[in-house]
């Protein structure tokens, strides 16, 4: 990596400023749903605690628009970090402020400061951040960015905070994994690649897969995703999920996966149901049979799990990204789920982008035999489109 990262300075009993990612998913009670952002920022933290650095976290939760919510304070996230390090996380008021000042000042070696929630400022996301960022800056000695989920922001904690810290605005050993898996294994495959995408939307995921055809040898296409390839095939879908404007890129990518003999395979049968519910009444029909006009395709049927499987045996390097089927509804996810455990049979280097496929891995228990999962889902996205990140140019260059 041509940035510096934490490994290249040395950090022993420095006061740190670290942007971590801890958007977590909470329930309707307040509850983390997942907390896997969290459980990848230990790395870092550890690492931080054992050469005895005075830590101070600051991270974004949610979307609240510049003013305190109390249900998206970070409040939530210095428990489960302080259960989780077994370990006191003091919880400042505020982000900024002479109150704050006083905490950091304060803060001694070995403890960790939990900063409130940047986006209670409209500053964080506004454009115009670095008066914001200098505030923020202010008492530490150190600025490391972990949040690889955020890195795609133009936001003041990730691309304004750096400018005060200059030669020493690094990144953590979070966001130094994440570069090297898409860098190493998606951006510059030296093996064979294949991508299975899907999802609700190509709108989303088109430049995705514009650049994924430069690189990977085989392509599957599942999830409402694959609805529009279909209809630009000329296939009815009934009332199936398919994005119009989009008929016209999906039939441009079609002809250039053929054109570079990439091995792209699409649905050959779908799961139907009459209602987006589990009481559905659900029928598989192949892509050529006629489809009722009130049928929504919701998963993936047998034919079709077929052929992904067999597609998925030559790859040694597989990317997934985006789930094959409405998997949070029990019956439309058998297709999420056998591919899932097809993959956890396969001996290829295994990556996940996108929270929804991430979290349907874990409810399958099958996260560990997964290589890497990725804490950045618009992130990874941006980082295949466009092959950098503006959280990661902000960051110091290497000597
Ligand atoms: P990720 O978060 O992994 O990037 P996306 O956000 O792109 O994934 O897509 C996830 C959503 O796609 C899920 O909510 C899932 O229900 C939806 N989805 C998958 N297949 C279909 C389908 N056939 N019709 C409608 N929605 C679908
Ligand atoms: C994410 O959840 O993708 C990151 O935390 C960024 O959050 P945002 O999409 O609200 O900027
Ligand atoms: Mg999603």
């Amino acid at each position: 990596m041509l940035k510096k990262s934490l490994k290249d300075l040395s950090v022993d009993h420095q006061k740190i400023l670290m942007r971590v990612d801890l958007n977590l998913p909470l329930d309707p009670e307040g509850v983390i749903a997942n907390d896997h952002r969290l459980q990848e920022a230990l790395l870092t933290i550890k690492y931080l605690l054992e050469k005895d650095c005075a830590i101070i976290l600051m991270s974004h939760l949610n979307r609240p628009k510049g003013k305190f919510e109390s249900k998206l304070s970070l409040k939530v996230c210095a428990q489960r970090l302080n259960t989780l390090l077994n370990k006191e996380v003091k919880m400042a008021p505020d982000c900024i402020g002479e109150e704050v000042n006083t905490l950091k000042e304060s803060l001694k070696c070995g403890e960790i400061l939990m900063l409130e929630n940047l986006r209670f400022h409209s500053e964080e996301t506004n454009g115009s951040g670095e008066d914001f960022a200098k505030e923020l800056s202010k008492g530490c000695d150190i600025f490391i960015n972990d949040a690889f989920g955020c890195c795609h922001r133009n936001q003041a904690s990730i691309v304004d905070v750096p400018k005060f810290f200059p030669q020493k605005a690094v990144a953590g050993l979070l966001l130094e994994k994440e570069l090297r898996y898409f860098q190493d294994y998606i951006l510059n495959p030296q093996k064979h690649l294949c991508a299975i995408i899907g999802g609700a939307k190509i709108s989303t995921k088109i430049g995705v897969l514009k650049s994924l055809i430069q690189k990977v040898d085989t392509l599957l296409i599942g999830g409402a995703m694959a609805n529009t390839f279909l209809k630009a095939q000329g296939r009815s879908l009934g009332k199936s999920l398919v994005e119009d404007e989009y008929i016209q890129a999906a039939k441009e990518i079609l002809k250039e996966c053929e054109s570079k003999r990439i091995n792209l395979v699409l649905p050959q049968d779908l799961l139907f149901t009459d209602q987006i519910s589990s009481d559905g009444q659900t029928q598989i029909l192949g892509i050529n049979d006629p489809i009722e006009e009130h049928l929504i395709a919701v998963d993936m049927g047998p034919l079709t799990i077929d052929a992904f499987s067999k597609a998925l045996e030559p790859s040694q390097i597989i990317f997934w990204n985006g789930p094959l089927g409405i998997c949070e509804i029990k019956p439309f996810s058998y297709g999420t789920q056998k591919i899932a455990q097809k993959l956890s049979q396969i001996n290829a280097i295994k990556v996940i982008g996108g929270g929804d496929s991430a979290a349907a891995i874990e409810k399958l228990g099958l996260q560990d035999s997964f290589d890497h999962i990725s804490t950045g889902g618009g992130a990874s996205i941006e980082l295949i489109e466009k092959g950098h990140l503006p959280g990661v140019n902000a960051l110091s260059n290497k000597d």
